[in-house]
């Protein structure tokens, strides 16, 4: 305790530093961490998806305090008390339910630039799978949250995804009603999902946030030209005035001043949707209390899900397990399905490119004749599409090894 100073006064910096030592965290997370400056807005998306998270927690716990989890007054807690008798209860489940909406549109943006920039190479292995892990999870806080309100969607949507865990011709009815605690979603099905969607599936996203973040500062974020930055010369530069010539900049206050701007620009396109659009984010079908007498013609999930839900839909039951399954893997794996060392970004690998709009478009495709009829041409456009994405990981495999060769 050689230099501790008696004489600071109580909550000063030096008296914060010799107990915290606060110089140094502030440095290793933000004034020296250090960012490379060819970045464009793309990388702005990873401080967004943080912002949209923080809205969703505290819009959440403003709507935890009137919800009721019990199957006879979930659907009017939510529909009257609070979108009508609470004062300013409908802007924050407006705010929840555009923010749960959106939050998926920017987490397929940030993992597809993660692809297009192969973000996911040379040491970023460990950002991409922390990555997936929050997708997953947040995939989850989406699933039980929609329970929530228990109307029609809630309770038929709850119905066959957990189905789903009958594993085909495996037949595990056992583990179906384990899971719902019932035959048929019920009283204990709502209860156990409102305590995952308010408690645990939070808590675990909050875990791997931090996770992913720690994930980042060694190997630093990725650049436009996939260059191999060397950081401690770049950082050597940049503090010893030759700003113009070296590569990097320090998160704060340089490059979070662009966060902060692409913030402001997201959040006016955020309250625009939450004042005028907001009910792009809510299913009609939902507003209609869940019976389970009556089946709705045509059940569907969010559309975040849709891509997901047309690749098990078209085949008949195991193959379309098997083939969901696949596609849910296939992205965990993708820093080893590509064989190729080069990180570079996609219009700078050949075939690479074509590949990476393949995947874009077919995953559109997918979204769209997720939400029709399974029937006639939808059909089999639904089944040509699932087939293309299924090819899409063996071609990545066979790419980036002629890529390698080259
Ligand atoms: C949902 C919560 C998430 C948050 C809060 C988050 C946050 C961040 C932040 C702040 C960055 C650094 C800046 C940037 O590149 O935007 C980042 C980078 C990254 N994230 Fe995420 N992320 C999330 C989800 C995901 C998902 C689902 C994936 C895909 C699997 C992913 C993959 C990556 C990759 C590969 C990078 C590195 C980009 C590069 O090196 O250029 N993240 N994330």
């Amino acid at each position: 305790m050689a230099h501790f100073d008696e004489n600071a006064k109580p909550f000063s910096n030096r008296w914060l530093d010799d107990r915290l030592a606060i110089n140094t965290v502030k440095k290793v997370l933000s004034t020296e961490y250090w960012i490379p400056k060819n970045i464009n807005f793309l990388w702005a998306m990873g401080m967004v998806l943080a912002a949209t998270f923080g809205l969703l927690v505290v819009s959440g716990i403003f709507l935890l305090m009137y919800y009721k989890p019990d199957i006879n007054m979930a659907f009017d807690s939510v529909n009257y008390t609070i979108m009508t008798e609470v004062g300013y209860g409908w802007l924050w489940r407006h705010i929840h339910g555009v923010a749960a909406s959106l939050v998926f549109l920017i987490i397929y943006i940030h993992m597809l630039t993660g692809i297009y920039y192969s973000s996911y190479k040379r040491g970023r292995e460990m950002i991409w799978l922390s990555g997936m892990l929050l997708f997953i999870a947040f995939s989850a806080e989406a699933f039980s949250g929609y329970m929530l309100p228990w109307g029609q969607m809630s309770y038929w949507a709850g119905m066959v995804i957990t189905n789903l865990f009958e594993a085909g011709s495996l037949e595990l009815t056992g583990l179906v009603e384990w899971i719902r605690g019932d035959y048929v979603p019920g009283d204990a099905f709502l209860l156990r999902f409102f305590t995952l969607h308010v408690l645990l599936i939070p808590l675990v996203i909050m875990g791997l946030i931090v996770f992913h973040f720690a994930t980042l500062r060694i190997p630093h974020v990725n650049n436009q030209d996939g260059e191999d930055i060397d950081f401690d010369e770049a950082a050597r530069l940049y503090k010893e005035g030759n700003k113009k010539e070296s590569k990097v900049i320090p998160f704060n206050p340089v490059f979070l001043s662009k966060d902060v701007f692409v913030l402001g620009i997201y959040f006016i396109l955020f309250f625009y949707l939450v004042f005028y659009h907001f009910d792009f984010a809510m299913d009609p079908v939902n507003f209609d209390p869940a019976d389970g007498l009556k089946t709705p013609p045509h059940i569907y999930p969010e559309w975040y899900f849709l891509w997901s839900y047309e690749i098990l839909r078209p085949f008949p039951k195991d193959p379309g397990l098997i083939a969901f399954g696949i596609a849910q893997i296939a992205f965990f794996l993708l820093p080893w399905i590509d064989r190729s060392p080069n990180v570079a970004p996609a219009h700078k690998r050949g075939l690479f490119f074509w590949w990476f709009w393949i995947l874009v478009l077919d995953m559109i495709a997918l979204t769209v004749l997720g939400k029709l009829p399974p029937e006639g041409i939808y059909n089999t456009l639904g089944t040509i599409s699932a087939i293309i994405f299924l090819l899409l990981g063996p071609a990545l495999i066979l790419i980036t090894k002629l890529e390698k060769k080259l």
